[in-house]
């Protein structure tokens, strides 16, 4: 078995993203505003047509909620309370829908609960396809979900983590990533409607490619080794974990807009790079609990990023063999990371993009 060419993977599921992912609702809810700004600047034609809202990774939804709802109520201050309008919620076709139709049907917060004329819908396609129509999508978001590459670039690398690589390793899965931007971008431009919006969250990258995330998955890293050297993984399993996910630094990431300031008919609005504040950190070193700490870290590695590891086992389908790896994994990541004891220091990176052009006759 082997890695490469292999899509990427989906969260843990079980809802168990939704328990653990504070961290991405944390960096998601420092793009409100540039997401309420593009629901402003919108252009929206034809009374009687639906708004049409689209989220890609959405994953089991909990962190879609407060999004979605600042974008409908930013909508509906422009076109009143009873235009209709669909929002779109794309992921993979492995992902856990059952959680996400959970919390679209019962959440508390959810967006569509005082809205009657809301319509929620999934999609279980790659956002390395087309998802949608040409021209069709007034308002598009995606958090925390482009920067997965759409496969391997190559089976085996020095590295569980691109930021940590050497050489060839390293510029393989940058240049991957530089191709699945591009793609992914000349999609969503196609799929916008002119005067439509596209803001997309990722975990920042200095200059220099370094993310923060680079102390938590070097202990990872070892700790996948430790597993091999148990015999808990085979040699050949450890040596294709990698993960095809990573924060880029902003050249990367305009580098076909470099030209003329366009791409596909999108044009940069506004970018800017903040740091992510740390709850679980914080809640550390106010209530103490060093136990409660590792946890926390722990489960958000392993809901997030464990899912990865299982495309290398030689059976990924094997339920009871990953449950029992996750649980050896997450203790082991544990103990690495009570000797650690540093807060995680990661960062967003915010885009937004406006379509331009001419909307097609029988559509204005
Ligand atoms: C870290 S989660 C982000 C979820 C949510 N947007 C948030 O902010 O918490 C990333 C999501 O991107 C999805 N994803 C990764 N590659 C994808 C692809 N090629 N097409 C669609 N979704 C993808 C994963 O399945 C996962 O649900």
């Amino acid at each position: 078995m082997n890695a490469a060419k292999t899509m990427s993977g989906a969260m843990e599921g079980g809802g168990a993203y939704n328990r653990h992912a504070g961290l991405q609702a944390a960096g998601g809810t420092l793009a409100l505003d540039a997401l309420r700004l593009a629901a402003e600047s919108v252009v929206l034609e034809m009374a009687d047509q639906p708004i049409v809202i689209a989220e890609y990774g959405v994953s089991q939804g909990r962190n879609s909620q407060l999004p979605m709802r600042m974008a409908i109520t930013a909508l509906r201050a422009r076109v009143g309370p009873d235009r209709p309008g669909f929002v779109y919620h794309e992921d993979l076709p492995v992902n856990d829908f059952g959680s996400l139709f959970e919390v679209l049907e019962s959440a508390p917060d959810r967006y569509a609960r005082d809205d009657p004329h809301v319509y929620p819908c999934a999609i279980g396609r790659s956002f390395y396809e087309s998802v949608l129509p040409p021209a069709y999508v007034h308002l598009r978001w995606s958090a925390y979900a482009a920067m997965w590459l759409s496969s391997v670039p190559i089976p085996v690398a020095d590295h569980i983590y691109v930021p940590c690589m050497k050489g060839a390793s390293s510029a393989a899965f940058r240049e991957q990533g530089k191709e699945d931007w591009q793609k992914f971008l000349s999609l969503r431009a196609t799929e916008l409607r002119p005067g439509g919006r596209l803001v997309v969250v990722l975990p920042g990258a200095d200059d220099d490619g370094l993310t923060g995330f680079e102390p938590l998955m070097n202990d990872a890293n070892d700790v996948l080794t430790q597993m091999a050297d148990e015999g808990a993984i085979t040699a050949d399993e450890r040596a294709h974990m990698v993960l095809a996910s990573f924060g880029r630094p902003l050249r990367e990431l305009l580098t076909a807009f470099e030209i003329d300031g366009r791409f596909c008919g999108l044009s940069v609005e506004h970018h800017e790079r903040l740091p992510v504040p740390d709850a679980v950190w914080d809640a550390f070193l106010h209530d103490g609990g060093g136990a409660r700490l590792v946890s926390r870290y722990a489960a958000f590695y392993r809901s997030t990023f464990m899912p990865s590891w299982f495309l290398a086992l030689a059976q990924p389908n094997d339920a009871q063999r990953k449950d029992k790896l996750s649980d050896r994994f997450e203790h082991l990541l544990k103990v690495r990371l009570y000797a650690r004891m540093e807060p995680l220091r990661s960062q967003v990176q915010m885009l937004v993009f406006a379509r331009d052009g001419q909307l097609p006759r029988d559509r204005a």
